[in-house]
């Protein structure tokens, strides 16, 4: 009998005991390979002991002081540091405790930028279908995935939904990935048009699409036909690299590589690596200074923000990430990662498409190769393939929806930035049993 409100109210969870390196044991002993790292959380794997002694430390000088009283040497420190690795125009940090919160602010943010330049007529948000931003009320009302807003609809902000760029099932047969990029880009200006572009705020987009459509990378140039749409039209880009983003994907951040910066971001997970829960919004010079001249302040505080324990966590987690040249590896095992998943499921009856970058890799399972149908979401394909991949001590992150937001199955694979090819050889190889084991017991 648990007194703990889970996820899931009837099921029975392993009791995780301990944890080092890329593995978890449970209380009856039973060792699971985190490939998932969690939701792609542990970037550094488990129990790093120059991340615990930094913690150590902090605890030892310094808990806690309130943000209205004080600032701290850590909160400054991780900063400074995060500033000095930004995209372009990135100039100050706010901390908070989680990706939903990144979020919130980020949407508050855009908000008040506007109210302290006297547009007040902005209040629109436009983002993507399919797409994950967080669970608290704000961020489900940008949040693309129509299940888990259904039961709140009422109580959700009125955001607008464009499509998302999902090459493998939006491309048409007939389009180049160029092509269909642009016609993505189209479809977000005609929206703000629709809207009247002095009314619309923000569009918010995943660099990388993680949970909800399993690290769906978008096509060359779409980032950038989106940035200079929202120029045009005076609109703020928020990326939401909670997930992809801090190293994920090979480079500290995922729009680095689609070569734009965004006016604010959101970074959550890999910042402290599961060590503490620490979150933060970036925010570029503009909209800072715009403050600066304005109010002066930022309407949007909690108790624990910059919290110097969690901010100590993410300090020490960047800290080796960068001492260490972790992000060489993280591109050197996410090459040999989709190496071997293409050679293992390149051919697969039933693997649809392998995708993503860096130790961010997404494995879409349908029924039919040729016509991309997914199995029947009554089977819950995606459920098995957890559960299975649990009984064979592996960790991955599925999820189901892929297609419509119904049905559709797809694996998420996150590995913390440590592991070695033999790790990868060991991931892909129980993951082909699972994934076999999964289907022919759904069927
Ligand atoms: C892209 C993205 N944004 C926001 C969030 C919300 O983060 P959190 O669960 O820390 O609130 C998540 C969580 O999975 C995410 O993947």
């Amino acid at each position: 009998m648990t007194h703990v409100l889970h996820r899931a109210v009837n099921k029975t969870y392993p009791v995780a005991a301990k944890s080092a390196g890329i593995r978890i044991t449970d209380e009856t002993g039973k060792d699971y390979i985190d490939a998932s790292g969690g939701a792609a959380v542990s970037c550094l794997g488990h129990g790093h002991p120059d991340v615990l002694a930094a913690m150590h430390k902090q605890l030892d000088t310094l808990a806690y002081a309130h943000t209205s009283f004080f600032t701290t040497r850590v909160a400054e420190e991780l900063a400074d540091h995060l500033v000095a690795h930004a995209p372009p125009g990135i100039s100050n940090v706010y901390f908070c405790g989680s990706g939903s919160e990144a979020i919130e602010a980020c949407l508050k943010m855009a908000r008040h930028y506007f109210v302290e330049k006297g547009e007040l007529q902005r209040t629109k948000f436009i983002s993507r279908r399919q797409s994950y931003h967080g669970i608290t009320l704000g961020a489900l009302s940008v949040g693309g995935r129509m299940k888990d807003r259904a039961p709140f609809a009422e109580m959700l902000f009125d955001a607008h939904h464009v499509s998302p760029c999902f090459e493998y099932r939006g491309r048409r047969a007939d389009e180049t990935a160029e092509a269909y990029g642009s016609r993505l880009a189209a479809e977000l200006e005609a929206k703000i048009v629709e809207l009247g572009p002095r009314n619309v705020a923000a569009f918010v987009a995943e660099t990388v699409v993680g949970a909800t459509l399993g690290a769906a990378t978008a096509v060359p140039g779409y980032f950038k036909r989106v940035r200079e749409i929202c120029d045009r039209h005076g609109v703020l880009l928020i990326l939401d690299e909670v997930m992809s983003g801090m190293g994920r994907t090979g480079t500290l951040h995922a729009c680095e590589q689609e070569g734009i910066a965004p006016d604010l971001m959101a970074i959550a997970k890999g910042l402290g690596g599961g060590f503490a829960p620490i979150g933060a919004m970036l925010v570029s010079k503009h909209v800072f200074d715009a403050i600066g001249v304005g109010s002066g302040a930022f309407p949007h505080s909690q108790t624990y923000v910059g919290h110097p324990l969690a901010c100590a966590a993410g300090l020490a987690v960047q800290t080796v990430i960068q001492r260490d040249n972790l992000l060489a590896n993280v591109r050197k095992q996410g090459d040999y990662l989709e190496r071997r998943l293409r050679e293992s499921f390149g051919n697969h009856h039933h693997v649809g498409d392998i995708r993503g970058r860096g130790l961010f890799r997404g494995i879409e399972i349908v029924e039919d190769r040729a016509s991309k149908k997914p199995f029947d979401p009554a089977l819950k394909l995606h459920a098995r393939i957890k559960q299975t991949a649990m009984d064979h001590g592996l960790m991955v992150y599925p999820m189901g929806g892929t297609d419509d937001g119904k049905a559709g199955d797809h694996i998420l694979l996150a590995p913390p930035f440590i592991v070695t090819e033999r790790d990868v050889d060991q991931i892909v190889d129980i993951l082909g049993v699972v994934i076999d084991k999964s289907i022919a017991a759904a069927r």
